[in-house]
């Protein structure tokens, strides 16, 4: 085994790779010395992004649709000459309203971003891992994915939804040597986390008090932990979803207990 996580010639797709935990992971994994193509939705965004972290190639789309999602697999493979890694970061968030009062096409389009999307990115780049038996795929669920929040039920359905889609898939597919894996993000400071932030939706205090590590994470936190999974030192990792998280899942106990805590 190498000293340090070496991806060295690996070819991979991050999906939301113009922003956030996509953008920082899909550096690292060029650090690392992957190949690498960024998709997005976000056409506009994807050449800033792809000059910062020296990605070989782009491709816009949306990852609700079946047709982009062939395309952008297609020019991934196009580019790199095939596909061995995969980090599915394209992920929208919810309204923050309780269902009764939350539109349910709005509901939909929340739940197909990040779990229809996730599921149309892996069964597309997960042929040409099955021709090639091998592979490593890291997708995104959240603490929402884990626990109910309040008003983000689209959310957390889709975030639930990509763990056990994470589970399937590493059964059927393990013995062909590919490996399903996810990350649990807690709050992470990335543009969309730092504008609920600046409009005052989220308290960071009310964050950092309910988590035991009492900050919130930086990108590069998911994107060491993507790292790992994606790489041959998580070889016997299939499956499971890991929760990167500060502790937050950790943490059972109500709040007047963690002012107890903090003095
Ligand atoms: N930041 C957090 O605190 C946090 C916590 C838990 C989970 N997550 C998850 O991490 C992932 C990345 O989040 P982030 O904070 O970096 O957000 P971000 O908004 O910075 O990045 C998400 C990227 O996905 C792209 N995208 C959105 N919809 C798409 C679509 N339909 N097709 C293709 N691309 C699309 C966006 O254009 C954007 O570039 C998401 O799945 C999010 O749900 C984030």
């Amino acid at each position: 085994m190498s000293k340090t996580i070496d991806l060295s010639g690996k070819r991979a797709l991050v999906t939301g790779g113009a922003s956030g935990i996509g953008e920082t992971t899909a550096k690292l994994l060029v650090e690392l010395g992957a190949r690498v193509v960024i998709a997005d939705i976000n056409a506009g965004a994807l050449a800033g992004a792809a000059n910062r972290i020296q990605a070989e190639g782009v491709t816009a789309g949306d990852v609700v649709s079946a047709a982009d999602v062939e395309r952008m697999v297609a020019d991934t493979v196009g580019v790199l000459g095939g596909i061995d890694l995969v980090f599915n970061s394209a992920g929208v968030g919810d309204d923050l309203v309780p269902v009764h009062e939350q539109e349910p096409e709005r509901w939909q389009r929340v739940v197909d971003v990040n779990l229809k999307g996730t599921y149309l990115v892996c069964r597309e780049a997960g042929k040409h891992m099955v021709a090639q038996k091998s592979g490593a795929i890291v997708n995104v669920s959240s603490i929402v994915g884990l626990g109910a929040f309040p008003g983000r039920s689209a959310y957390g359905v889709a975030k639930a939804g990509v763990v056990h889609l994470t589970s399937t898939l590493a059964c059927e597919w393990g013995h062909l040597g590919i490996r399903v894996n996810a990350i649990a993000p807690a709050y992470t400071r990335t543009p969309l986390v730092q504008d609920l932030l600046d409009r005052k939706i989220f308290d960071p205090g009310l964050i950092e008090r309910r988590t035991p590590l009492a900050r919130l994470a930086q990108s590069t936190e998911m994107a060491s932990a993507v790292a790992f999974l994606l790489s041959d030192w998580a070889s016997y990792v299939t499956g499971v979803t890991l929760p990167v998280d500060g502790g937050w899942n950790a943490y059972g106990a109500a709040g007047d207990v963690m002012k107890v805590r903090h003095g």
